[in-house]
């Protein structure tokens, strides 16, 4: 077998003293708020990657499918509306659905560049390995890196698409998303488009099954910031004495997900000096996941300096993508 490693080149702006100091930081302002939350970048280690990996194959996790279903539909319509030579994907993961648009462009005979973009090192690594044999004659650039930190150290060159899929974009808060678009939108030139997948809103049950399956997946999963925490700073939560919570804000059209203490406790994290107390039933709020109307991202994009164009919406009206230009 032809292993093509050269053509796979790995970038991180995310070294261990970097990665710990973010999380110190994220760890020690959020659990000394009132009331206490986490930010969800911190679920992504390997064993976190490997549960959102097994979410997306869950029957309540429709958006994967949905998206998939898109992209199958509308990938060569994208590609050619582009006419880009580069892909940048951020929050890349396994990059199993890029799949889809990788091909496309291919057939465009343009495609030069993927640069897969996560905060997960292993799954990166894996993802641009397994990319590169698939097509040999792509150059594949990965870059560790926190989209909301380091947009601006992404590489320049080419004719870009910069595709944001799985419906992320709603894991970032309504004023850090603003400040997401308009930094993304600066490190675009003429030419360059933006691929955005999200989740629409719809019936409350539906969206509330999806964070919340009968397996146990997504409450493993939430759970999985805390295992971070105990091992990276030392900390001694007990994972299993927190229940994962999913409910529905219909004021905000936002998933919250929370882990909420069975029992008072009192919590000791090393590396910060900090003993933390939970009372019984306290909630720390560890992610939001904002669900869209198509009119509202539109106006989003608008006010981040894009042009929206085209968007495609899934036949049974769940998920959304959208290609905007720069
Ligand atoms: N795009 C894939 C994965 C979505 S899960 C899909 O659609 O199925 C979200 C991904 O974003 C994870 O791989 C996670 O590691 C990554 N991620 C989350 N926050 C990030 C951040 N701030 N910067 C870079 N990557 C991030
Ligand atoms: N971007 C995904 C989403 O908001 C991430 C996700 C899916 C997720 N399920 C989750 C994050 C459960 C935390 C917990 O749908």
């Amino acid at each position: 077998m032809t292993v093509s490693r050269q053509a796979v080149h790995l970038t991180s702006h995310l070294d261990d003293t970097y990665l710990r100091q973010a999380l110190r930081h994220d760890v020690r302002t959020g659990l000394t708020s009132t009331p206490k939350w986490l930010p969800p970048k911190w679920f992504y280690d390997a064993a976190g990657s490997d549960l959102f990996s097994r979410i997306t194959r869950l029957p309540e996790y429709y958006p994967t499918r949905r998206e998939l279903s898109i992209l199958r539909r509308w990938a060569t319509d994208i590609a050619a509306r582009s006419g880009a030579d580069t892909l940048v994907e951020l929050g890349s993961g396994t990059s199993e659905k890029t799949v889809l648009l990788l091909d496309a462009l291919a057939a465009t005979g343009r495609l030069r560049t993927y640069t897969p973009v996560d905060v997960d090192a292993v799954t990166l690594d894996d993802a641009a390995r397994r990319t590169s044999r698939r097509y040999p004659d792509l150059v594949v650039r990965a870059v560790c890196a926190d989209f909301e930190r380091h947009l601006a150290l992404l590489p320049r060159r080419g004719r870009r698409m910069v595709a944001f899929l799985g419906g992320t974009v709603g894991n970032l808060a309504p004023s850090a998303r603003e400040v997401f678009l308009k930094e993304l939108r600066a490190t675009l030139g003429p030419g360059d488009t933006f691929l955005l997948g999200a989740d629409l809103v719809k019936d409350t049950r539906r969206l509330v099954a999806a964070y919340n399956d009968g397996a146990g997946v997504t409450a493993a999963f939430n759970r999985n910031v805390l295992h971070v925490i105990n091992r990276e700073l030392g900390a001694d939560f007990e994972p299993e004495a927190f229940e994962h919570v999913a409910l529905y804000n219909p004021r905000r059209d936002w998933i919250e997900m929370r882990l909420r203490a069975s029992r008072p406790m009192r919590v000791w994290i090393d590396a910060l000096g900090l003993p933390v107390s939970f009372a019984a039933g306290e909630e720390t709020r560890t992610e939001i996941s904002a669900k869209f109307r198509p009119e509202g991202l539109r106006r989003e994009l608008v006010a981040a300096g894009f042009l929206p164009g085209r968007h495609y919406v899934d036949p049974t009206g769940d998920f959304l993508l959208i290609l905007a230009h720069a």
